[in-house]
């Protein structure tokens, strides 16, 4: 092992350390891991998309016992979304098309306030159409109180709303470099796996400054309902979630920690503790969940804490970090 990959995780932005004030686990137990200066009680984080739209969904998710919160993907003015239908559900997974509905910066403010009183870390997710509007959002998420940014450059399918600032190594590295020079709070970008090359692109937002690699973004797909003989999304495309991308996420965040030295943090089908270690040992320092928490409610966060915990006491793990890439033969 490098010394580069065993320091990914405790390289910081410019923000301070801070610490998560959820009261099922302390910030001090085995459980705990830092991520960009920022220390989340347990690995498990709520993503971008499910119950974050508004501050008080966001504190039942804290109090669930997530270790910290994504919110909902915001961009600079309000946008009312897709026309139904705009998610359906399958047999190993949601396939949505929200079309990133959203009150706006502005009218967002005040549920990040509201989300803080959790006591866990919030991440703001941010959307737009070009680096500068990404980067104008970006400022006025942190000023309304968030700990990181995290950078939706990965929708599947709105165009000029994500899908294409993600999609080119010299758009990605744009967009991290503008985001960071406009806040001081660590920077995340959340990538597509809808690409050749997911390393690329990562290698792009390091070189752009960002702080940590969120991946991955849903997979675009498609449903066809054979009796109407059309899609079932209004939007004819959607983005797939859940257990059936597990193995693609896994896959990428598997590269990524080659390809990469910046922090990565797993996301694609996790509902249970050893979904959670195949992220881990992949390369990733912590995990988000969203389609279990619409499939298995608020519980998958305890769930899941409780899970790892017994997966370490029993293999003899002292601490998350042990455990991140040692499914790599470097880390064996
Ligand atoms: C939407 C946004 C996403 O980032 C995604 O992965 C899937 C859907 C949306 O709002 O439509």
């Amino acid at each position: 092992m490098t010394e580069g990959r065993r320091s990914r995780g405790s390289q910081t932005g410019k923000g301070s350390s801070i610490s998560s004030g959820n009261p099922r686990w302390s910030p001090m137990s085995k459980l705990s891991v830092e991520l960009c200066g920022i220390r989340l009680s347990n690995p498990t984080m709520l993503a971008a998309g499910v119950l974050d739209e508004t501050g008080k969904t966001m504190i039942s998710v804290a109090r669930a016992g997530a270790g910290a919160i994504v919110t909902k993907s915001i961009g600079r003015e309000p946008r009312a979304g897709h026309p139904n239908p705009c998610i359906v559900e399958l047999e190993f997974g949601l396939l949505n098309a929200m079309g990133l509905p959203n009150p706006g910066m502005v009218g967002f403010a005040g549920e990040v306030a509201e989300a803080k009183k959790g006591g866990v870390p919030v991440i703001g997710s941010v959307f737009g159409g070009t680096d500068l509007e990404i980067a104008e959002v970006a400022h006025v998420m942190e000023k309304a109180g968030v700990d990181a940014i995290e950078l939706n450059l990965s929708c599947p399918h709105a165009k000029g709303l994500g899908a294409e600032v993600g999609s080119t190594p010299e758009m990605v590295e744009s967009v991290c470099r503008l985001a960071k020079a406009s806040v001081r709070v660590p920077v995340w970008a959340k990538l597509t796996p809808n690409t050749a090359s997911i390393s690329v692109l990562a290698a792009a937002a390091e070189r752009g400054g960002a702080d940590a690699i969120v991946a991955i973004n849903t997979v675009k797909g498609m449903a066809i309902c054979p009796e109407a003989r059309m899609p079932v999304l209004a939007n004819r495309f959607g983005g797939l979630s859940g257990p059936a991308i597990r193995p693609i996420g896994v896959r990428c965040v598997y590269e990524l920690f080659e390809a990469v030295t910046i922090p990565i943090i797993g996301v694609g089908g996790v509902s249970t503790a050893r979904d959670a270690l195949e992220y881990i040992m992949a390369g990733a320092r912590a995990v988000q969940i969203g389609t279990a928490v619409w499939t298995d409610g608020l519980e998958v966060f305890g769930s899941i804490a409780e899970g790892l915990d017994a997966f370490m006491s029993k293999n003899g793990y002292d601490s998350i970090e042990q455990m991140v890439g040692v499914a790599h033969p470097a880390r064996r």
